[in-house]
């Protein structure tokens, strides 16, 4: 079978209920964490996309045993010196850049060489942004112009570091956390506001944690060498996932959805806040905080009369991989929209700032670039007819999910290439698509 979709008509009405697949950022998290606990984590609801199953087997390479029951999966960690290691191992990331980034931090106190690399997507992203303050803890990496593959040494001796991210990135952010508990002393990181899923664990598992925080930074510090136990987790539902399901809801003509147990945690929220902006109404039920992390039914009812957004660049990090779906909507909406500083969207599974413009103007809809600021001049009777064909060259799972919600919606012929990749993030994507009516296999 051919490893796309064709889409030649928009889904019909709908009202329904469902819930998405477990949270990616949170998975991997509950995985790395788990296996550098001492004794046996529970995990239930894991994502089991291949970003997750990836991560499993990298713990299972550093020696670490877990196994799947009927409704959860069972880690048995070893606490903080527990990996394994032999000479010469090789860790396979897949297309996870946040498995990547994150693992390197844990491994800073390995006793032999790790080699990490990735697939084709992955091995073109920039590893700088981690190994540069890795390397302060003492450990040594080595990597060809800054991606991967990346060896990485590790050290007995390692030292706490003081650390400044800039980028507003909770990948760079946790990588140096991870290393921190590794490391005798204080590591004090300052960091641009990001998602803050690590910070909450560290809290719930004891680990010496201290945070202070104004509008635009948080001041970290963590105190390294404290074992923790095994713990038992419940993942909620991914709000990145959920985002293709609110738009397609919002974009379509008279159609009403509810999505039950979604993780909204403050950090992850700019979705809902900009489509709210936009005209959207989008509610929050049934709130409640589980180890820390808020989580809600989230309700959102189709909606025609959509208005421009001039969203400010502070939203940025709480939407980072929303944005193609967001530009969907500003497509549909009145007026013009600005979006500012979304330079960080080039550093994702693929080029998405310019992707993102490309498909604007495939459909038709004007964008105006300057640097990394567009304006997105939307159209409300935006409708299609055309043929259009998405070739998706770097595979990216959120590539194409957009553009099946802009065939679901905006109607035109479609040949949208590479469905294999929603395994990376959302393997029910398409049992829920079609759940709703629409019928893409
Ligand atoms: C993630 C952080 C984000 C996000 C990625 C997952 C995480 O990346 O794009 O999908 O789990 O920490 P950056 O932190 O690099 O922006």
């Amino acid at each position: 079978m051919k490893n796309e979709v064709l889409i030649t008509s928009i889904i019909k009405d709908f009202n329904k209920k469902i819930f998405v697949s477990g949270d990616k950022s949170i998975s991997i998290r509950c995985v790395l964490l788990a296996s550098q606990a001492i004794g046996k984590s529970k995990i239930y609801n894991l994502l089991e996309s291949e970003d997750v199953m990836c991560a499993l087997k990298c713990i299972k390479k550093l020696g670490i045993n877990y196994k799947k029951n009927t409704n959860y999966y069972e880690i048995e960690g070893l606490g903080l010196e527990g990996y394994k290691t032999e000479r010469n191992i090789k860790l396979d990331a897949g297309n996870s850049g946040t498995l990547a980034r994150l693992i390197l931090g844990l491994l800073v106190n390995s006793r032999h060489k790790i080699k990490i690399s990735g697939d084709k997507s992955l091995s073109k992203r920039d590893f700088s942004r981690v190994t540069e303050p890795l390397k302060e803890f003492g450990v040594q990496i080595t990597s060809k112009k800054k991606m991967l593959p990346v060896e990485i040494a590790g050290s007995n001796f390692l030292r706490p570091i003081k650390y400044i991210e800039k980028l507003g990135s909770a990948q760079c952010k946790s990588s140096v956390m991870l290393a921190a508990i590794k490391t005798p002393g204080i590591t004090k990181i300052k960091a641009l506001k990001s998602r803050n899923h690590t910070e909450l664990f560290f809290r719930n598992l004891k680990i010496p944690i201290n945070i202070v925080s104004n509008r635009k930074y948080d001041f970290i510090d963590i105190e390294g060498q404290y074992n923790f136990a095994g713990f038992t987790y419940k993942v909620p539902g991914d709000i990145s996932s959920a985002s293709f399901l609110l738009v397609l809801t919002l974009l379509s003509r008279n159609s009403k959805l509810l999505i039950k147990g979604v993780n909204i945690n403050k950090s992850r929220l700019g979705i809902v806040k900009i489509l709210n902006r936009m005209n959207a109404n989008i509610i929050l039920k049934n709130k409640k905080i589980y180890k820390g992390e808020a989580i809600s039914d989230i309700l959102v009812n189709s909606k025609k009369n959509l208005k421009a957004i001039k969203c400010p660049a502070s939203l940025n990090s709480t939407a980072i991989d929303e944005f193609l779906v967001i530009f969907l909507v500003a497509a549909k909406a009145k007026g013009i929209s600005t979006f500012k500083n979304l330079g960080e969207l080039n550093k994702k599974e693929s080029p998405r700032l310019e992707i993102g413009i490309s498909f604007l103007k495939k459909i038709g809809i004007k964008v105006v670039r300057k640097g990394n600021d567009i304006k997105i001049y939307g159209n409300p009777s935006l409708s299609l007819s055309g043929n259009y064909t998405v070739k998706n060259f770097k595979k990216d799972h959120r590539v194409f999910m957009t553009s099946c919600i802009a065939a679901l919606t905006l109607g035109g012929n479609w040949n949208i290439k590479d469905k294999d990749s929603v395994n990376t993030s959302f393997p029910e994507f398409f049992k829920i698509i079609n759940q709703l009516g629409a019928k893409i296999y």
